[in-house]
């Protein structure tokens, strides 16, 4: 049964500083103080859709340009935002906890890219990245940052304006063979890649303490972990601003904004 935050921080902390190996899985409410919209709170809508109706292959073949559309303008958006506190303890914390000869991972959901800019190493982007392409034939796969990602885009993607089909040949297309590119993302539907996979589950062998921060816990594989880890007496401390299913099994529930509950945890300034 989890605990309430108040007078748990500092047991949490002790906790902390014994434990050799710590996993942390963040999702979309680790970013959401940095201005990026959650998938399944309110602003999860672009145009008439649901973010989750246009990240599917099914979208992309039938209108690669609206789903270009979409991208690009999550690409242009986010490119504005910041990592918040959230984003900086976690990645202080790897540091500091490297120095001293422990593991220190996070794996996320968000494909934002706020935890690279952030500064944390070890990363695992486990659906992908918003400026990370592949090409849909040769699966040549590289960053790309470009803004706008190709001419037919720009000023496109708006969520209140719906322009004309882009003609395919007018979207962004691999430099080696000059197929279609997509975003280098996992979608609805699709499976997570084997080399992710394997690293994530090395991690969730080691690991003696997790930590879930702002993720619904809807989605699987992720949604899985809190469970698979508590079942293997791992202890699972879990950050959000309401109750998920893995609340129920986590033995810490901090409730409140992760950019505010994070540096409490995970920082040594803090008395
Ligand atoms: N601090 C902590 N938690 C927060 C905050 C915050 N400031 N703001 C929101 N949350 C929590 C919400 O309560 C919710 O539980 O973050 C969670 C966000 O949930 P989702 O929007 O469902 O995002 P996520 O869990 O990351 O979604 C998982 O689903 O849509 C797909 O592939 C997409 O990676 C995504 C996956
Ligand atoms: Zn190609």
């Amino acid at each position: 049964m989890a605990s309430t935050t108040s007078g748990k921080i500092a047991e949490f902390r002790r906790l902390l500083a014994n434990a050799r190996s710590v996993l942390v899985l963040t999702g979309a409410g680790v970013s959401a103080e940095s201005g990026v919209p959650t998938f399944r709170g309110s602003g999860g809508l672009w145009r008439q859709y649901r973010a989750t109706d246009l990240a599917t292959l099914t979208a992309f073949n039938r209108s690669p340009s609206l789903v270009w559309e979409f991208y690009h303008y999550r690409r242009e958006v986010v490119r504005t935002k910041q990592p918040n506190k959230a984003h900086i303890a976690l990645a202080e914390a790897e540091k500091r906890f490297e120095k001293e000869g422990k593991r220190f991972n996070v794996i996320t959901q968000n494909v934002d890219g706020l935890h690279r800019k952030a500064g944390s190493k070890n990363l695992i982007e486990m659906h992908g990245n918003l400026f990370v392409v592949r090409c849909t034939s040769c699966n040549f796969i590289e960053e790309n940052t470009s803004s706008p990602i190709c001419e037919s885009l720009r000023n496109r993607g708006l969520p209140d304006e719906n322009g004309p089909e882009i003609d395919e040949k007018d979207l962004p297309h691999c430099r080696k063979c000059r197929s279609l590119l997509r975003p280098h993302i996992v979608w609805f539907g699709e499976q997570i890649w084997n080399d992710v996979l394997e690293k994530i589950e090395k991690e969730i062998q080691l690991c003696d303490l997790f930590l879930v921060v702002g993720t619904s816990s809807v989605v699987y594989p992720a949604a899985g972990y809190a469970s698979l880890l508590s079942e293997r007496s791992i202890l699972v401390a879990e950050i959000n601003i309401e109750t998920t299913p893995s609340t129920s099994i986590a033995n810490y529930h901090f409730h409140g904004p992760a950019a505010q509950i994070l540096p409490q945890l995970l920082s040594t300034n803090v008395n």
